[in-house]
């Protein structure tokens, strides 16, 4: 390899850990995503024009297309995507990879002569990157709602490990007799295929943003070991990058749901469950109106909003907004209190209210906000359920318990807005609702926010 090329590896690689780091804050996550990008252009350019690819111009003219009309395409969706929609586009993207490295490892294993150690590559490449492109694929299906949340299939847990087991064995056997038929080739991917399907379809609809960081993570080990196969260092060192950002990830996911992997994988939750407003154990809930919740926040001092799936749902990001700011204007101190797994994916409060340009100082971390809720006057939770659920922490025998929440029960009056008494995510019952200080504000969290603010308006 060329100095020249070598050197725009390097700054290559440093622009994808630059990135990463500053896609670590809000403020800061859209330079990194663009610096990132372009150390991936650069790397691109470099390997088609530095790189002695020995090949006719046609193939260039061929790369160029492709790269055009990929560009284009993944252009228009990312613009046209709703932020809802995010998780969809993900898992979309990440089966694209898984492809990109099996029929890598197709092309190159008709080439491979005896190899092993470039036998076990390519072999892992097809498994991983097959696994990653069919189970994408199913969770893109479940999330837009084109399959069913929960396909049971008996046994599942069985089944699966011994399928995987016989995956791993006939590429042992094929690396290990060196067979290079195409015929084994094409077997192998057609069982990572049906694995991939086989490891999402029994997962619940609700837990595919975890399913989607961990297939992502497997994205980026397919395109490590891709690059190990072409001795290419930037494939290799960005492969691990996301490789390891994915797993770091899901941890994170798994630990603010307080759920293990295995749960996530293996276990059933958020089965739904609706009740009535009056439970004989909770008691009976209070409702509110629009004239009344704006009356309490605007003679209060301090506000905390906490932002939930809901709010996303009804793309009420704008109208919190201008709420946030028509009560700072009153002399109101309003924060948002963000908890780490709000909403359905990683950091999706932080990128909607983003959207709507809410300052980010006015964004506080669960940790820092927790202290502050008893000296709250008022709250106001929207569309946020599981995450302000005080069973996390009195109640043993909930799913929940042990999650870490927002203690928004200490705040001095609590304003919960939601359409109905439906359960959220984890598919139970919310005694906060119950709540002494808490009074309901039923509707549409779009709509009930703009009544909000008109009548605040008129005070
Ligand atoms: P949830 O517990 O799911 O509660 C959302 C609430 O929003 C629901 O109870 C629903 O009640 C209400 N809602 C829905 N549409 C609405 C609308 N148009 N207007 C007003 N309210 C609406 O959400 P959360 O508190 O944000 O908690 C997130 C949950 O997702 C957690 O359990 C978490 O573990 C899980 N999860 C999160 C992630 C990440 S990384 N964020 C990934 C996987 C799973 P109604 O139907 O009555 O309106």
């Amino acid at each position: 390899m060329s100095i020249s090329l070598s050197i725009i590896y390097l700054i290559a690689t440093i622009t994808f850990v630059i990135g990463l780091k500053k896609l670590g804050h809000p403020a800061t996550a859209k330079n990194g995503n663009l610096i990132a990008a372009i150390g991936m252009g650069l790397a691109i350019a470099g390997t088609i024009f530095i790189h002695d690819l020995q090949v006719p111009t046609i193939i260039y003219v061929l790369i160029g297309l492709a790269i055009a009309i990929g560009s284009a395409i993944g252009a228009w969706m990312a613009i046209k995507v709703k932020m809802t929609k995010m998780p969809e586009l993900v898992s979309l993207f990440n089966g694209f990879g898984g492809a990109s490295a099996a029929l890598i490892g197709l092309v190159e294993f008709s080439k491979n002569v005896g190899d092993k150690m470039q036998a076990t590559t390519i072999v892992s490449g097809i498994i991983i990157g097959a696994i990653t492109f069919s189970g994408s694929l199913i969770a893109w299906g479940k999330l837009n709602g084109s399959l069913k949340s929960v396909v049971k299939i008996p046994f599942h847990k069985i089944v699966n490990n011994l399928f995987l087991i016989g995956i791993i064995a006939f590429a042992v056997f094929m690396v290990t007799t060196g067979v290079n038929e195409q015929v084994f080739v094409g077997v192998l991917l057609a069982t990572g295929l049906i694995y991939g399907i086989l490891f999402v379809l029994p997962i619940g609809g609700a837990d595919m943003p975890v399913v989607i960081s961990l297939l992502n993570s497997l994205t980026g080990i397919a395109a490590a070991i891709t690059g190990i196969l072409y001795s290419n260092m930037v494939m290799l060192v960005g492969g691990i990058l996301v490789g390891s950002a994915g797993i770091i990830l899901t941890i994170a996911m798994c630990k603010g749901m307080n759920r293990t992997l295995g749960a996530v994988i293996f276990g059933s939750f958020g089965s739904t469950d609706t009740t009535a407003g009056e439970n004989k154990r909770l008691g009976t809930i209070k409702k509110t109106n629009p004239s009344d919740a704006a009356i309490m926040m605007n003679y209060a001092t301090n506000v905390i909003i906490v932002p939930g799936y809901g709010l996303a749902v009804a793309q009420a990001q704008h109208v919190i907004h201008e709420l946030e700011e028509l009560l700072t204007k009153k002399g109101v101190n309003v924060k948002y209190a963000i908890h780490p797994v709000a909403g359905r994916m990683p950091g999706h409060m932080n990128v909607l209210l983003a959207e709507s340009n809410v300052d980010y100082s006015l964004l506080l971390e669960m940790d820092d906000i927790n202290p502050q809720f008893k000296n709250t006057d008022v709250v106001l939770v929207v569309g946020a359920n599981d995450v302000v659920n005080p069973a996390a922490h009195n109640d043993p025998s909930s799913p929940i318990y042990g999650m870490p929440i927002l203690d928004v029960e200490n705040a001095k009056n609590i304003i919960v807005n939601k359409r109905t008494m439906n359960a959220g995510y984890a598919g139970i019952e919310n005694e906060l609702f119950y709540n002494s200080k808490t009074v309901m504000l039923f509707g549409d969290a779009k709509d009930a926010l703009t009544n909000l603010v008109s009548e605040l308006k008129n005070m």
